[in-house]
């Protein structure tokens, strides 16, 4: 992006921009070099790296805020360094030291300063750091070579409308496989994801619900985001799963719900012939932020929860608590807030 040319902060969507810096370093012989921050967005790699052929890579997301005094900070870094961490374990990856996973993300932060939002506009600035397998390989095994790479990007609201409920419906395909690689953020598992999106937003939905799939009666993920619901006496509910990804935001939406909000907090099955018991039910991810879910198409018919159009008041004060807290308006349980200096 071209230094004199202006983003216009009040209407960033979810969409690739092109920021100053990104970080890349490279795993050799057994260890990770220093890594360093460059202005070059391209990647030159074998052509026979096991990212391109047998996908062995994965992600991270995480977000950098601007606070009101113009501060910036970071939500539960270390929370996104460890899962990094168990997504190589799983994909026989190097492990990545967690505090230069941390210090890469500051790096980058810091030299992308200026694509940070302003305070109040509801932006912030998305950081994707990635690792992936490369050098010359062929057969199906692990690559002898690896990249991990940080960027950034300022963003506004993954579903459009922000804390206006959306729809999704139930999708027939299943992104990851019973003890396979649904808790890992494998680039795989979002491959298998594309057509079951592409068939709800074509039939206007915002995105769909992914069922469990040993016994696909029971709801493991809303897009990619988790799901979460709020039950008619008062319980904040979410999907205890083996294929699901261990979102940081849902686990953090668990300790509010309970130490600020006061409500009886479960991870548990969540049945799709149940879903009467909900009065409220929402999506979170660090993306999704706290999405409201308006209603979930099942058996040919919509099941609202609160409203299609209005959001309910525990998801607003759920909503507001965690934003309040990442923003640096509340304060958060210790811990919680990396400050980039
Ligand atoms: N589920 C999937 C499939 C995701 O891709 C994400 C995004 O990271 C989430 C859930 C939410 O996880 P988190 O809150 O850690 O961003
Ligand atoms: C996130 O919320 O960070 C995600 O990774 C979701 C999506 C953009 C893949």
């Amino acid at each position: 992006m071209n230094k004199n040319e202006k983003i216009n902060w009040d209407e960033l969507g979810f969409d690739y921009i092109k920021t100053d810096y990104r970080y890349i370093s490279t795993w050799k012989d057994g260890n990770w070099n220093e890594g360093t921050l460059t202005k070059d967005n391209m990647i030159t790699i074998s052509e026979s790296s096991t990212a391109l052929h047998y996908g062995q890579q994965c992600f991270e997301g995480l977000k950098a805020y601007r606070t009101k005094d113009g501060t910036i900070q970071l939500f539960r870094p270390n929370r996104n360094a460890s899962r990094m961490n168990d997504s190589c374990d799983k994909l026989l990856m190097p492990e990545i030291p967690n505090d230069k996973f941390i210090d890469a993300c500051m790096q980058v932060v810091k030299a992308n300063e200026r694509f940070v939002p302003p305070y109040g506009t509801g932006g912030t600035l998305y950081i994707r750091p990635f690792i992936i397998g490369v050098g010359d390989n062929i057969g199906v095994k692990p690559a002898p070579e690896y990249i991990f790479s940080v960027f950034c990007l300022p963003v506004g609201p993954y579903f459009k409308g922000g804390l206006t409920p959306v729809n999704f419906m139930i999708s027939d395909y299943d992104r990851a496989a019973p003890y396979g690689t649904g808790q890992q953020k494998a680039g795989g598992n979002y491959a298998a994801s594309l057509q079951a999106h592409k068939i709800a937003s074509d039939r206007g939905f915002a995105d769909c619900i992914f069922l469990d799939p040993s016994t696909h009666t029971k709801i493991d993920e809303a897009g990619a985001a988790n799901f979460f619901g709020i039950t008619k006496d008062n319980k904040f509910v979410t999907p205890i799963s083996s294929s699901i990804l261990p979102s940081i935001t849902k686990y953090s939406l668990l300790e509010l719900a309970k130490d600020y909000l006061h409500l009886e907090t479960v991870e548990e099955d969540v049945l799709l012939d149940d879903l009467d018991r909900f009065k409220e039910a929402g999506a979170c991810g660090t993306a999704a932020v706290i999405t409201p879910i308006g209603g979930i198409e099942y058996k040919d018919k919509l099941h609202v929860f609160h409203s299609e159009t209005e959001v309910g008041p525990i998801t607003k004060k759920l909503y507001e608590t965690l934003v309040g807290i990442q923003f640096g308006d509340i304060e958060g349980p210790e811990g919680w807030i990396y400050k980039v200096n």
